[in-house]
């Protein structure tokens, strides 16, 4: 199995052992990447995991495992949890603070963690400070991916994913090879259910009401790191590294 299919597996279940190898040992990076839904997060998730040897926990990468997997294995919390996501509405607090706690080997991994997609309310954001000081751990920094919407409602509309890696590609500023065809696998792309107009729509008021006054709370809490998204993947990238660097040792 591929490291990354490793890691989908991992995610999948809290069981599962973590397959992320530590790049950087002796040093861990505990962060929270946020933004509009389609800014960029999980682009940018899998570059900084590559760089700094850090595990990621996407909660959207997790509900969308759950729907691949029989109803019968799945607690009826979770059922529920799939029509909101499909409908593009958050997923009720009390089920992702669950499925987090479930997962919480991965705030103590001693290779740090990315969190993608969590928190994404306020009752979310407490959840997580109670679970790190329950475990002694701090962040060390909250990326706030910043993009016009319209630039945002583009990159949603022009995603493809990879049905059995995940990958993901956009129809023009990253077009596989092959139309339809994943590069990484050669599995087949798909739209993503919450993709479509109708559910874009519900995403981005969802993130206005619930998820925006995070960058507040966190701006007091001073984690704070606001990083231009604006431009192409790599690009991105160097302004996270860029703003780290002004904070950090990376
Ligand atoms: P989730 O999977 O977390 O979705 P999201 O936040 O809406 O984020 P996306 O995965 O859509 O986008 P992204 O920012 O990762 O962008 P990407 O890198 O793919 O959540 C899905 C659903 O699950 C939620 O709606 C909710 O129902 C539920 N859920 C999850 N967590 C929850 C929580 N904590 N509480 C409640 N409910 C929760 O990029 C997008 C596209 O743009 C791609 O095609 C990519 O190739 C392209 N692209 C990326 N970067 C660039 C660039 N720099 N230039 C040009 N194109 C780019």
């Amino acid at each position: 199995m591929s490291e990354k299919n490793e890691r989908a597996a991992w995610i999948g279940g809290p069981k599962m052992q973590c397959a992320t190898k530590a790049a950087n040992p002796g040093r861990s990076f505990r962060m929270v990447l946020l933004g509009a839904p389609g800014v960029g997060k999980g682009t940018q998730a899998e570059m900084l995991c590559e760089r700094l040897g850090t595990c990621q926990l996407s909660t959207g990468d997790v509900f969308r495992a759950a729907k691949c997997m029989d109803e019968s294995q799945l607690s009826p919390a979770m059922v529920h949890a799939l029509g909101y996501m499909q409908r593009g509405e958050l997923v009720p607090d009390d089920t992702v603070i669950d499925m987090v706690k479930e997962r919480i080997g991965c705030l103590k991994c001693q290779n740090g963690f990315l969190l993608d997609g969590f928190p994404r309310t306020a009752s979310q954001a407490g959840a997580l400070d109670q679970m790190l000081a329950s475990l002694g751990l701090k962040l060390d920094a909250v990326l706030n991916f910043e993009l016009p919407l319209e630039q945002v409602v583009e990159r949603l509309g022009g995603r493809r994913t990879c049905q059995s890696c995940k990958t993901t590609f956009h129809v023009v500023s990253k077009p596989p090879q092959v139309d339809g065809i994943c590069d990484r696998c050669g599995g087949t792309l798909y739209t993503r259910e919450d993709d479509r107009p109708e559910s874009i729509r519900v995403r981005l008021q969802a993130y206005e009401d619930s998820t925006k006054p995070l960058v507040e709370y966190y701006a007091k809490a001073g984690t704070l790191v606001s990083v231009s998204a604006d431009g192409a993947p790599g690009k991105v990238f160097e302004n996270c590294m860029e703003e780290l660097r002004k904070r950090m040792d990376v």
